[in-house]
């Protein structure tokens, strides 16, 4: 077999058979294949296109290429959430603890961030002291007695994937759907949970620009787990302004704390509570989806999933302190309020630009060995639909540098257009 055969197939438009798409997948984890050629047929897959069938053969392909997790030594039905990357996406800080106080296992490996959307990992490693390191008999143990814990990947899942999307990124290959499903797949199958939901986002500030486009994402996925034996659902949730109102890692921390606490921004919330009805579902905690709502509401009143994330930080080697503090904590040094110039009421908030403008501040990276500046973010006072008043604030921009909180700030007003 040649890889010069494989690219002009696809170039032409044919379908490649399960033995290439191997060919393929080992060459590439093995180093054979140059990555030149490599990204040939990314390209030309993007252009052309896969089948259902290619699709489901490169994610079982990439999902082999490398160390699979074997989680059937847990008890219960271990549920795995997976978004599809968005600007100030935290609901995994507050779904872990909230579905561990629920009574769910929480097996979650994430992931740092990279370009606009942010990580988890960055985000709980903002606490002081805490680490997502954990060799896996202490996740596994934590999981047990916890109930949930979240490391970060570890490089042995799912290689080829790594290989892959550090072309893909650099070549304009990404936002292409059998792309993505399958590198998400690839990984979430090697996690070895037994069922996925999945948070499929469309927007200004997701991969998928359109409503129709996630939907055709989210169906491939669910066909691809489901075929291979993994109980899933998914939720196809807004990404045209950001989640919640902040965006960055400590700022971020902060929200899921209050959200923890029954506080928090509402489409926060709802986005929370959809994902949340979908994992107990699927993780036979209810028997219909209306049932866990109370069950969810139940445990954030109580306190419980607020015990849960202070007892996972501990674990993990961070102080929980912060949470009994009112300003909890602490953001950037530096900090400038961006006010409206005018009367009027917001009609968009563009996610992508409040991402660009976090990751200026400091709060992601560019390429993946950049460090990040933890307390740097985006607090977004107004979001679509709100009045607003010439003089008031619109959103507050943090960093740890006076350079970037100033060059920064234009591109901050910039996200907002008020009509
Ligand atoms: N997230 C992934 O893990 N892979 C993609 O291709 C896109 C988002």
């Amino acid at each position: 077999m040649r890889m010069f055969d494989i690219i002009d197939k696809k170039k032409h438009g044919l379908a490649l058979t399960k033995e290439e798409i191997a060919y393929f997948v080992k060459g590439v984890t093995s180093g054979e294949i140059p990555d030149y050629q490599t990204t040939a047929l990314l390209m030309a897959i993007c252009f052309k296109g896969m089948t259902d069938e290619e699709t489901a053969e490169l994610t079982l392909e990439m999902a082999h290429s490398g160390d699979e997790m074997d989680l059937s030594h847990l008890s219960g039905i271990k549920v795995d959430k997976h978004s599809t990357g968005g600007i100030g996406d935290k609901t995994t800080l507050i779904l872990g603890p909230l579905m561990a106080a629920c009574g769910l296992p929480v097996v979650k490996m994430s992931g740092r961030g990279l370009g606009l959307t942010g990580g988890t990992i960055d985000k709980l490693e903002s606490i002081p002291g805490l680490s997502c390191a954990l060799s896996m008999d202490d996740f596994f143990k934590q999981v047990e007695e916890l109930g949930v814990a979240v490391a970060s990947q570890t490089q042995a899942l799912a290689p080829c994937d790594k290989k892959l999307y550090a072309l893909r990124d650099t070549t304009a290959t990404v936002d292409c759907i059998p792309l993505i499903a399958s590198s998400i797949m690839s990984k979430k199958l090697a996690s070895g949970s037994d069922a996925i939901v999945l948070d499929v986002k469309y927007g200004s500030g997701a991969f998928m620009k359109t409503r129709e486009d996630a939907q055709k994402l989210a169906e491939i996925m669910v066909a691809i787990g489901t075929h291979c034996g993994r109980r899933m659902d998914y939720v196809i949730s807004d990404m045209e302004q950001p989640l919640g109102q902040a965006v960055g890692n400590s700022i971020e921390v902060n929200e899921a704390v209050m959200t923890l606490k029954g506080q928090g921004p509402k489409d926060l919330r709802d986005v929370v509570y959809q994902l949340g009805a979908k994992m107990l579902l699927v993780g036979d905690i209810v028997a219909t989806e209306e049932e866990a709502y109370p069950l969810m509401q139940e445990h954030l009143q109580d306190g419980s999933a607020l015990a849960k994330f202070r007892e996972m930080i501990q674990r993990q080697g961070g102080d929980p302190s912060f949470m009994d503090t009112e300003e909890l904590l602490p953001l950037g040094e530096f900090s400038e309020e961006i006010r409206s110039d005018i009367d009027g009421v917001v009609a968009k908030v563009q996610a992508d630009v409040i991402g660009h403008t976090a990751l200026d501040l400091g709060a992601g990276r560019a390429t993946k060995d950049e460090s990040i500046d933890p307390g740097s973010g985006v607090f977004v006072y107004k979001k679509v639909g709100d009045p607003v008043k010439k003089g008031e604030i619109l959103a507050k921009i943090y960093s740890g540098s006076k350079e970037k909180l100033f060059a920064a700030e234009k591109e901050c007003r910039e996200a907002f257009l008020i009509n």
